[in-house]
C-alpha cells in the first residue's frame, strides 16, 4: 500500500491482518517448543487466517494493477523483491497446520508459518510511513510487537531448557515467560539463571536487545502520551485566560457561555481556534483548495444551497468572500442599493423595519441581503450584528452569472424570501 493517508475501514482490515499475523507468531513457537499435538481449534483458526490473507494478498494484488504502469517502470532489483516479496506472501496463505495434521512433518511446515509473520514486519513499516496514525492502533501495534518479542524469548529459552517431566505446560511457560521479560527489561531479580554456557550467551544477547528495544517501547508510549495532552492542555489554558479576560471586562454572561462553548465544542472536535494559521504553511494552490473545499461544506449544509450540483457549489465558493462584523455593526441599510448578499457561518444578525421594529433574527447557515439583488430593488430592512459574525460575501456581479448557469438555485433564493415574507405577515 503505498499512501501517506489510510482510512477508517483500511486501518480496521490492517488491524484484522496485524492480529491473525501476531496469533501465529505467538502459537507457533509455542506449539514447536512444547510439540503439543494439533487441536482441532487450530485446524479451525488456521484455516481462517489463511481466508484472510488470501483476501488481503486479493486487495493488495488489485492495488498494484491500479498503478501498474508504475512499476513497470522502475529499476530492475525493486521488480525482483517486489516477486519475492508476492512468493512470500502467496506462501503465508497455505494453511500449513492443516497441511501438517494429514501429512505429518510439523516442524518442517510451522517453518513456513513462520512467514505470516512478514505481514507484521509489512505492517511496522506501514505505520513509519504513514502521517497519521490512530494512536490506539499504534500503541497497540507497539504492545503487542513487544508481547510477540518476548513470548520469542521465553520460547528461546524453553528450546535451551526443555521442560521437565515434572513440570506443566503453563507453569513452565509462565516461568520461562516472567525470565524473558524481567532480562529484557533488565530488571534481572537473578531467581532464574543459565546454568551452562549456551543459556548464558543467549541471556547476554537477550540483555544487549533488551536495552535498546526497552527504550524503544517506552519512548513511543511516553511521545504519544505527552502529544495527546499538548492540545489539550493548550486548549485549555486559551479557555482559563478567555475566563479571566472576560471576569475582568465583566463580560455579560451569555456571551461569556457563547465563548466558552465556542472553545469546548473546538475542544471536544480536537479543532484549533485558527484555522488559517493551520493551513498558512501549505502551497498557495493547495491553500486555495483547501479554503475552497471548507466553503463548500459549510454551504452544501445550507437549505437554501442544498439542492445545488457539486460544481455549482464549487463556483459559489470560489466566489464567496470572508468578512467579519462585531455587535452593533450596520452591514444593510435600508434604501440603499444593494451590491452583495451574505451568507452566516458562525453568529446572529438582527433584521431591523425602519421604526426600529425588529423583524427577524438570523443566525448560522442563513442567507440575507438577497431580496436587492433578486429583485433589483432597494435594501428593504437594516440588518445589524448582534454578536461578532463570520460572514461570507457574495457580490452582484458574482450572484447574476452564477444564477444564470443555475436557474434552480434562484429559486431557491425566491422561496425562501417568500416563505420569510409570509412568516413575517403572519406574526
Ligand atoms: P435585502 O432587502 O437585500 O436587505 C435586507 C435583508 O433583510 C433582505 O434582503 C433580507 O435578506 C432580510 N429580510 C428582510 N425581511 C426579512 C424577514 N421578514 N425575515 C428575514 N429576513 C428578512
Amino acid at each position: 500500500m503505498n499512501k501517506s493517508h489510510l482510512n477508517t475501514k483500511e486501518f480496521l482490515w490492517i488491524a484484522v491482518i496485524f492480529w491473525s499475523a501476531s496469533f501465529t507468531a505467538m502459537e507457533a513457537p509455542f506449539s514447536f517448543v512444547f510439540q503439543t499435538k494439533i487441536q482441532n481449534w487450530q485446524l479451525f483458526t488456521d484455516a481462517f487466517i489463511s481466508v484472510l490473507f488470501i483476501a488481503d494478498l486479493m486487495y493488495h494484488l488489485r492495488e498494484k494493477q491500479k498503478h501498474q504502469k508504475k512499476l513497470d517502470i522502475g529499476p530492475q532489483n525493486k521488480k525482483y523483491s517486489l516477486t519475492v516479496m508476492l512468493i512470500v506472501d502467496v506462501v503465508s496463505c497455505v494453511p500449513f497446520d492443516i497441511l501438517s495434521y494429514y501429512l505429518g512433518h510439523q516442524d518442517f511446515f510451522m517453518a513456513f508459518r513462520l512467514l505470516r509473520m512478514i505481514r507484521i514486519i509489512k505492517i511496522f513499516y506501514l505505520i513509519e510511513n504513514i502521517t497519521i496514525v490512530p494512536r490506539i492502533f499504534k500503541m497497540q501495534s507497539i504492545m503487542v510487537g513487544f508481547l510477540i518479542v518476548v513470548n520469542w524469548i521465553a520460547c528461546g529459552w524453553i528450546f535451551i531448557y526443555p521442560m521437565p517431566i515434572q513440570s506443566d505446560v503453563t507453569s513452565y511457560y509462565i516461568r520461562s515467560f516472567y525470565w524473558a521479560l524481567t532480562t529484557l527489561t533488565t530488571i534481572g531479580y537473578g531467581d532464574i539463571t543459565p546454568n551452562n554456557n549456551i543459556g548464558r550467551i543467549f541471556t547476554c544477547f537477550i540483555m544487549i536487545i533488551g536495552v535498546g528495544m526497552y527504550g524503544i517501547v517506552i519512548g513511543n508510549i511516553s511521545r504519544m502520551l505527552a502529544s495527546a495532552d499538548r492540545h489539550k492542555e493548550q486548549t485549555r489554558e486559551k479557555i482559563n485566560d478567555l475566563i479571566l479576560f472576560m471576569k475582568h471586562y465583566k463580560v455579560p454572561e451569555n456571551l461569556q457561555t457563547a465563548a466558552i462553548n465556542h472553545y469546548g465544542h473546538l475542544y471536544s472536535k480536537r479543532l484549533s481556534d485558527d484555522d488559517e494559521k493551520i493551513i498558512a504553511d501549505l502551497p498557495h494552490a493547495l491553500q486555495a483548495e483547501m479554503q475552497i473545499y471548507m466553503k463548500i461544506k459549510l454551504i452544501g449544509n445550507i437549505p437554501v444551497f442544498s439542492g445545488c450540483s457539486p460544481e455549482c457549489l464549487k463556483e459559489i465558493s470560489i466566489h464567496l468572500e470572508q468578512i467579519f462584523s462585531s455587535p452593533g455593526d450596520l452591514i444593510i441599510k435600508i434604501g440603499e442599493m444593494g451590491d452583495e448578499m451574505f451568507v452566516i457561518a458562525h453568529g446572529v444578525v438582527d433584521v431591523y423595519l425602519e421604526n426600529g421594529e425588529r423583524i427577524a433574527s438570523l443566525h448560522d447557515g442563513q442567507i440575507f441581503g438577497e431580496v436587492a439583488l433578486v429583485k433589483e430593488t432597494k435594501r428593504t430592512a437594516n440588518v445589524q450584528s448582534q454578536t461578532y459574525c463570520d460572514l461570507y460575501k457574495l457580490t452582484k456581479k458574482s450572484f447574476s452569472e452564477i444564477t444564470l448557469k443555475y436557474p434552480s438555485l434562484l429559486k431557491n433564493i425566491e422561496t425562501t424570501t417568500q416563505r420569510r415574507k409570509s412568516e413575517s405577515n403572519r406574526s
